[in-house]
């Protein structure tokens, strides 16, 4: 059996290269592998890891695990390539965490600073692969930067939804550089979101949003990379931000088709983690996974600032698989955790802190025992955000307490001045 559309509904198959996002029951799409005729083991991805050659898509992390993402002629594939990011260990953070097993992977290090560009290689090949000419999406400011990307070097016209206002500048910068037709939407994510997948169906655009399941495809590669970075013996947890829910989705597959090839013992336990002002998969699973309630989101974190999450099913279903826990963060923790990274000389995007400010909250709180191994996905760069980390030093960020605050000193052009600072400051000889 070749990889079909199947609905995690009611099963219904769709042919792969059917343009649809969901089932005729409203369910959600996933890829269907036919798992055991795919011939794979350990030894084959190991042996692809640092391959080099003339096409970029061999050095890349998506691709590695090609027979697990997408069944696709090397020729069509559009990469920069993405993939194959650092796992750091840093022993700063992981005494502020609590846990001495504690390592970050990189996401922010991927081509375009997000692990957007993991699910858009896939996304992006796709459609060349069906023949499309435009691709959309509604975004916090990656999706939209990551899509423009790829749809450039893929030669596709490129449209991004994004909240009016409420992009941070690197992503907005990314999005009109990289050539995106880009509407300033009158509301908030979700609201892009609503109209993005009407302007899709009606105007016959390709929606590469997480719903589109080859986005997940890509996105699982995370997964697949931490486990084969660790030699094939999972971490304990793997701690993560959710917003739209594309990433606890794709992580919950990722493990099931891991654990179903045999190729790991035991799955690692997920931890979502959500920002308390954009927190609907919370409240969920405080009770007990209760349908998911829309919220209005507010968030210092734009990235996950969604109040809607379109891969809600998929992301409850991964909970499940994995044993799953999800957490609320404040903003206050986000930041406090975003300075201890940053810091530590490794940074990220507030987003991508609120897994680490998760992390030590499920450590702190005895979820998470101060023994276990732990991954934390730093999701963005820390340059996609200047604004939110130059506000947070300088005191600017209402609500927020600057306790790591490293803010610029003005001095006048003399030895004198610049002497006095140092003193002051005290952090020297
Ligand atoms: N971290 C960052 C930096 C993100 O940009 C996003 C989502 C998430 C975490 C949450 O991931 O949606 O899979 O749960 N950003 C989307 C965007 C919504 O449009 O760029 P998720």
């Amino acid at each position: 059996m070749a990889a079909v559309l199947r609905c995690m509904e009611c099963g219904t198959e769709y042919p792969l290269d059917e343009m649809r996002y969901r089932c005729d029951c409203g369910g959600l799409l996933d890829v269907a592998h036919d798992l055991p005729s795919l011939g794979i083991s350990r030894e084959l991805f190991d042996g692809r890891t640092g391959a080099r050659g003339p096409e970029p898509w061999r050095r890349s992390g998506v691709w590695r695990f090609r027979e697990l993402v997408l069944p696709v002629d090397g020729d069509l594939i559009v990469s920069r390539p993405e993939g194959d990011t650092p796992l750091y260990r840093n022993p700063v953070i992981s005494r502020w965490v609590g846990l001495e097993g504690f390592a970050l992977k990189h996401e922010g290090e991927n081509p375009t600073g997000s692990f957007k560009d993991r699910g858009m290689t896939v996304g992006v090949t796709w459609a060349r692969a069906l023949g499309v000419r435009a691709v959309a999406c509604a975004s916090t400011g990656n999706t939209a930067a990551s899509m423009a990307a790829y749809a450039a070097l893929a030669g596709l016209t490129a449209v991004v939804f994004v909240p009016a206002g409420k992009v941070a500048l690197g992503k907005l910068a990314q999005a009109l550089a990289y050539g995106a037709l880009t509407l300033e939407v009158e509301g908030d994510f979700d609201a892009a979101m609503a109209l993005v997948q009407e302007s899709c169906r009606e105007l016959g655009i390709y929606l590469l949003n997480s719903l589109n399941p080859f986005r997940i495809e890509g996105q699982k590669t995370i997964v697949y990379e931490i486990v084969q970075d660790l030699g094939w013996d999972p971490p304990d947890w793997i701690v993560f931000p959710a917003g739209n829910l594309g990433n606890t989705a794709a992580f919950g597959k990722a493990l099931w088709e891991l654990r179903e090839l045999g190729l790991i013992p035991r799955m690692p336990r997920l931890a979502a983690v959500q920002a308390a002002g954009a927190n609907p998969l919370y409240r969920s699973f405080v009770r007990g996974f209760s349908p998911l309630e829309p919220v209005r989101a507010e968030t210092v974190a734009t990235a996950i600032r969604i109040g809607n999450p379109v891969s809600f099913p998929r992301a409850v279903r991964a909970l499940r698989w994995t044993g799953g826990v999800v957490v609320e963060v404040t903003d206050q923790e986000i930041m406090d955790a975003k300075a201890v990274v940053d810091a530590a000389g490794i940074g990220c995007e507030p987003a991508s802190a609120a897994a680490v400010a998760g992390a030590r909250k499920l450590v702190s709180g005895g979820v998470i025992g101060r023994d276990e191994r732990v991954v934390a996905v730093l999701t963005g760069n820390l340059l996609k955000d200047p604004e939110a980390t130059i506000a947070y030093h300088t005191g600017d960020l209402p609500g927020i307490v600057p306790r790591f605050a490293n803010y610029p000193r003005r001095v006048v052009p003399s030895l004198e001045a610049v002497a006095e600072v140092l003193e002051e400051v005290g952090r020297w000889s």
